[in-house]
């Protein structure tokens, strides 16, 4: 179908709203409470746009576009109503973004900046209920006072996740999420996973080893997970060449997700003293292993394999796989015990 954004003429695809269809023409629309393919509840009224023929403004991000819709986008009214809903919204939010993990990072501080929203002009109701901090969880952090309530969090755990250990509690404007980061949080169904973090816009719910860095102090490494072969994609983030934390990127098996596996044990162990970084051959003599080249390594398994090999022949060898490492290495070192062991003993751990 056809219709009209700021006077340019663009083809609709039926069925789609007018954020999709403005995104798709490079043609940006604020949102803060909207989550593609998750959220669309149109909560915050960030997207408001302007339609002839209405008196309403309406919001993009779940209006589907109808034949001959004449938009606009970016009005002198379109941006006084997203002014008042900044506005209201800092009203409520009494976070200090100085001490804010979230600070150079937060979708709400961004667009406070965008549209010349410094302070608000009205008197916030929430302080009066002293809404506690949720914080005796080991990896996550919910701060009230930095919460809007977009319910992006509470969508992704019930939606993406399956977990639905978040949701929204009490009403009205003292309604709050209920996550599940208080002294009980082992008792809820919560698995540490993230992904209601990675979803927040604001510094509200928080992974706390963002207490560490800023994001203009880091760098994004694009990585494949190395806990299990389904190959999700993540960005490591580097601050000082060290790994300081880990955010789902969007793979083709994971599309932004990640476990609590990917999220939180992906990087201790990279700096561990512990790590063996080298090969290490067992002197006979002294019993003790000792720092050996690759080429060293190699050659005397090798050996040794072929040893047992002629000794025994192939089936006295077997390959077992790590159940951590790419699918690709794993067809690899079964094709090897086949072809050049002789053998089919072989298996991977993650039948184990
Ligand atoms: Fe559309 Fe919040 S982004 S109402």
């Amino acid at each position: 179908m056809q219709i009209t954004i700021n006077g340019r003429n663009i083809e609709a695809a039926e069925g789609s709203t007018i954020l999709q269809t403005a995104r798709r023409e490079g043609i940006e629309i604020p949102t803060l409470c909207y989550l593609e393919g998750v959220n669309d509840i149109g909560s915050c009224r960030l997207c408001v746009v302007e339609l002839s023929g209405s008196e309403e403004l309406v919001p993009a991000c779940n209006t589907k576009v109808k034949e001959g819709m004449v938009i606009l986008t970016h009005s002198e009214r379109v941006k006084a109503a997203r002014r008042m809903v900044l506005n209201l919204l800092l009203s409520e939010h009494y976070g200090d973004c100085f001490s804010c993990e979230k600070n150079g990072d937060c979708e709400l501080q961004k667009y406070c900046i965008e549209y010349g929203v410094e302070t608000t002009e009205f008197t916030g109701a929430r302080k009066e209920k002293n809404f506690k901090k949720k914080d005796a969880h080991p990896f996550l952090s919910y701060d009230p006072d930095r919460c809007i309530e977009c319910q992006r969090c509470v969508k992704t755990c019930s939606h993406v996740t399956g977990r639905g250990a978040i949701w929204l509690g009490k009403t009205g404007m003292f309604s709050i999420i209920d996550a599940p980061f208080g002294e009980d949080w082992k008792n809820t169904l919560c698995e540490s996973c993230g992904n209601c973090a990675q979803a927040c816009p604001t510094g509200a719910l928080t992974v706390k080893r963002r207490k560490a860095y800023r994001a203009w102090e880091v760098e994004k490494v694009r990585t494949t997970c190395p806990h299990c072969a389904t190959g999700c994609q993540m960005d490591l983030v580097v601050k000082n060449g060290k790994i300081v934390d880990a955010v789902g990127a969007d793979g083709p098996s994971n599309h932004g997700l990640l476990c609590v596996k990917g999220r939180s044990g992906s990087f201790d162990f990279v700096d561990s003293p512990e790590r063996i970084r080298y090969p290490l051959i067992k002197n006979k003599a002294t019993g003790e292993f000792e720092r050996a080249t690759w080429e060293e390594a190699l050659s005397l398994t090798a050996s040794k394999f072929t040893e047992i090999k002629n000794q025994y022949g192939g089936e006295a060898l077997a390959g077992f796989a790590c159940s951590r490492s790419a699918n690709e290495d794993i067809y690899m070192l079964q094709k090897m015990v086949r072809t050049v062991f002789g053998s089919n003993n072989t298996d991977n751990c993650a039948r184990v």
